[in-house]
């Protein structure tokens, strides 16, 4: 019986199958463990599942002699140090594909409701709504706009195809970056999709913020750290763009004192980008199953891709 160790209770019955098969030790706590809670957590562990908030760096594997996988629950793995997992001979896995439609779904709301303004509107219909205003939130139009997807993964991907039904233009640009700067020029909305890297930290900064027309709207859906968030609330508070939508922010949660929060046509959501209960319930079956694997000595089924060839 190994122990295994998880750092969030996880939606469905996933969870169960290790117990039947494991000794299985879940973090109690709603607030992600501190890096020596988590240290104290995953003693003696040869298993673990881990959250976006959960750093996997050399201090925590080199505190886990025994073990032998890390499955975080996302597709995404910045929150892993790649390099100090291979030299602990620890496997990584991740959980692609089952929240592909869950976010792309999400990054069309917000693009959506940055559009049409539509939290402000709601806001307005409940707390004061005195008549119907002939110039009252306008909005920009979607329909035959030009989108903008960095990042042409699986996610990106599947947000391109959702414009085909808003007869939309779509520009594309993947991990090289090509033609990033003719995205930036021509896009109306632009929606990230890259997963974080050193060479996406801060792509968006006030340098490619400048490239955008001063009608363009931002959404990120990815990772906070690809934007510089004070470029950006420079950028609207200077009405250099119209707005911008982030389920992501850096750092998570963002602090109630971070002057983004004061910015102009700004939409903030809670990371909730896979937040429907069918994709998390895949992603806690998709980490168990991976786990389960690496503990029966078999190939995990879903190995992180190597560093260099990573998509979202
Ligand atoms: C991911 O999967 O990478 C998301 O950010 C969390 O669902």
């Amino acid at each position: 019986m190994a122990r295994v160790c998880v750092t969030r209770a996880l939606p469905g019955a996933a969870l169960s199958r290790l117990a039947a098969a494991h000794e299985l030790a879940v973090w109690p706590g709603a607030q992600p463990p501190s890096p020596a809670e988590l240290r104290a957590h995953a003693t003696g562990a040869t298993a673990l599942i881990t959250l976006v908030a959960d750093r996997v760096d050399e201090d925590l594997l080199s505190a886990l002699p025994d073990l032998r996988i890390v499955a975080n629950y996302a597709v995404g793995y910045d929150n892993i140090d790649l390099a100090a997992a291979a030299r602990h001979g620890v496997s990584v896995t991740h959980t692609p594909d089952v929240l592909t439609d869950a976010t792309a779904d999400l990054t069309w709301a917000l693009l959506l409701a940055a559009a049409r303004r539509l939290i402000p509107a709601a806001d307005h219909a409940r707390e004061r709504w005195p008549a119907w205003q002939p110039d009252g939130f306008l909005g920009v139009s979607v329909t035959g706009a030009t989108l903008g997807v960095i990042g042409a993964g699986r996610i990106g991907s599947a947000v391109a195809r959702r414009a085909a039904g808003f007869d939309m233009t779509v520009l594309s640009c993947g991990r090289d970056h090509a033609g990033l700067g003719e995205l930036l020029a021509r896009s109306d909305f632009v929606s990230l999709h890259c997963p974080l890297t050193p060479a996406t930290r801060h792509l968006i900064n006030a340098g490619t913020l400048a490239q955008m027309p001063s009608r363009a709207i931002l959404i990120n859906t990815a990772r906070g750290g690809i934007v510089d968030q004070r470029a950006l609330a420079a950028a609207l508070a200077g009405g250099q763009i119209a707005g911008a939508a982030l389920d992501v922010c850096d750092p998570e949660p963002l602090p109630a004192e971070d002057p983004l929060w004061q910015a102009p046509n700004l939409l903030i959501t809670p990371h909730i980008g896979s937040a429907t209960v069918t994709a998390r319930t895949q992603m806690a079956e998709i980490a168990v199953t991976n786990v389960l694997a690496a503990l029966a000595g078999e190939p995990v089924p879903n190995p992180v891709p190597h560093p260099n060839a990573v998509s979202r």
